[in-house]
């Protein structure tokens, strides 16, 4: 052997015990990191916890499957949790790091909505202030409980229950149809994909929450209107939970998982971009800037009612609140409405025979099926189906024997009493707007009854209602006037459509290509 060959396979010797060597640790550091894991996870999971013990628990392997797999809670709910939770009332689930108590018959949720001194409200900002959630929630209206509740709530409730002037929504909303409608003569020819609905309504609802409740023309501000558009669409595939979400403790570790890291980055870019907002003045065609959500936040910052911090976890909070959940109910109707023609065609006579070209508010509120659509749409795909944000303030017997002791966290569910058979009838998990009612009056009456007796409470009830719904529903009707006047909405190849959650904290809508088609006799024309 000469000296060179005995020098390179000794160099490639060392070279590889080196690259082993090397290798060996780095993986024994990842075996002893998954180990770590691991065992905190079990740590977590079987640590003390005082639980009532006379209702069932859902066992965690299932949640952790069901995140892995991204299950939708209603899909969870039907699968693993109704029969329990109908037997119970209550059962027990892993949510957030720990296990909560969670409520699915009315006179238990009656008991919590009239409590809050007993069952406080709380959110992601008390559970798990360093994880993201917490991060982006912050101390908001819809999370507080007490005073800082009654003052954040008197801060904005003139911003949100006003009258406003519909032009712009109106504009909108036909807007969205003409985009929809193009959008329609590109799509695929066998229609697998469909019309380009998701991002289109997306941009639609956010558009109209920026000029009534921020006061900005998105149009106006087109790099604003592109980082908010871009960093909440990268959040529906972001913040879908994982391991972490369940185990929120790990999120102290950002530098652990990639993924927490990219949605610690955009909690910070849609923060940035809120207070950008927050600095803009009012657009001129605008509601005066002191009538808005962020005119009236900046007021209470300057007046020094509010802290930095609690000013920009509302502006991010409404924000959001002002927009998803409408962007989702319209998913879920115009899916819904698509898929059942006689209802379809229903609307359309009522909408063709009853409203004006240059209809008021006043003739849609007119309209029982309009209302009964989307009282259904609410009742089969709320936005929120179950909340878990309130904790028990003192040991409290929920009903005559469960017996939740002080800092249990309690959740909400409305998908279940909105879907229990022995409320809605044997046809409960069928979309029949009918049931609500015929007239105007009658429908109204039904709404405001059941949601008194919690047995319909997409926007919860009580002291805590959504300060949004009337909005909400001004908004929803506007819309489906537009997008049915000269359209008619299809399912691609009849199929069945799936639900899907389209958004974090469990938003859901069933999920279908669509087709629209010109429907030439709206108006005869
Ligand atoms: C489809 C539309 C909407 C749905 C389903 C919805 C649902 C809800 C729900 C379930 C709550 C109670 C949350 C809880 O108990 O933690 C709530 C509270 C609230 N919502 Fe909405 N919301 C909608 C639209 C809006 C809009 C457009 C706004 C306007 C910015 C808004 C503002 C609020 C506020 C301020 C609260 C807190 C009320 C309080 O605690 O005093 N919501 N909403």
């Amino acid at each position: 052997m000469t000296n060179y060959q005995y020098n390179s396979i000794s160099h490639r010797i060392v070279l590889t015990s080196i690259m082993t060597s090397h290798f060996s640790t780095s993986m024994m550091a990842t075996y002893i990191l998954a180990i770590g894991i691991f065992l905190f996870i079990l740590y977590t999971i079987f640590s003390r916890q005082k639980l009532p013990r006379n209702i069932p628990r859902i066992p965690i392997w299932v949640t952790i499957y069901d995140t892995y797999y991204g299950t939708s809670r209603v899909n969870f709910y039907n699968r693993y949790v109704r029969d329990q939770a109908e037997k119970h009332g209550a059962v027990i689930i892993w949510h957030l790091g720990r296990w909560s108590v969670h409520i699915t018959k009315p006179e238990y949720l009656m008991q919590m909505f009239r409590d809050e001194a007993s069952f406080a409200k709380g959110g992601s900002y008390m559970k798990v202030p360093w994880g993201v959630l917490g991060q982006l929630f912050g101390q908001n209206v819809i999370d507080s409980t007490g005073h800082i509740w009654k003052q954040q709530r008197n801060i904005l409730l003139p911003a949100i229950k006003r009258q406003f002037n519909i032009a712009y929504m109106k504009q909108k909303s036909s807007e969205l149809r003409a985009i929809l409608w193009q959008d329609r003569e590109t799509q695929d020819k066998d229609c697998t994909i469909g019309i380009n609905i998701e991002d289109h309504v997306q941009h639609w609802a956010l558009s109209i929450c920026c000029k009534y409740f921020m006061g900005i023309n998105l149009e106006s501000v087109p790099d604003i209107d592109n980082r908010l558009t871009r960093v909440l669409t990268a959040r529906k595939k972001r913040f879908m939970g994982g391991i972490t979400m369940l185990f929120p403790t790990l999120q102290r570790f950002p530098w652990l998982f990639p993924s927490d890291r990219r949605a610690f980055r955009l909690v910070k870019e849609f923060e940035e971009i809120v207070v950008e907002i927050g600095k803009l003045g009012p657009d001129s065609e605008s509601d005066t800037d002191d009538n808005t959500i962020k005119g009236r936040l900046n007021s209470a910052r300057r007046d020094g009612d509010i802290s930095e911090f609690q000013y920009r976890s509302n502006m991010k909070q409404l924000l959001l609140a002002g927009f998803e959940d409408i962007e989702s109910v319209l998913l879920s109707a115009l899916v819904i409405i698509a898929k059942n023609p006689v209802i379809q065609s229903t609307l359309h006579a009522e909408l063709a025979s009853l409203v004006p070209t240059t209809y008021s508010l006043e003739d849609l509120d007119r309209l029982p099926v309009l209302l009964t659509v989307i009282l259904e749409t609410f009742r089969l795909y709320p936005p929120f189906p179950s909340l878990t944000n309130r904790y028990t303030t003192q040991d409290t017997l929920l009903g005559d024997n469960i017996n939740l002791p002080a800092g249990t966290w309690v959740g909400w569910n409305a998908y279940a009493v909105q879907t229990d058979a022995r409320i809605w009838g044997s046809d409960a998990l069928k979309f029949r707007p009918s049931r609500w009612g015929e007239d105007i009056d009658s429908i109204n009456a039904m709404f405001r009854a059941q949601q008194a007796k919690a047995v319909f409470i997409p926007f919860s009830t009580r002291s805590r209602t959504c300060l949004g719904v009337s909005f909400t529903l001004m908004q929803l009707k506007i819309v489906l006037y537009e997008l049915l006047n000269e359209l008619e909405w299809g399912i691609c190849n009849d199929g069945a459509p799936t639900l899907r959650q389209i958004y974090p904290q469990g938003k859901i809508a069933p999920n279908s290509p669509m087709t629209a088609k010109r429907f030439n006799n709206f108006r005869g024309r």
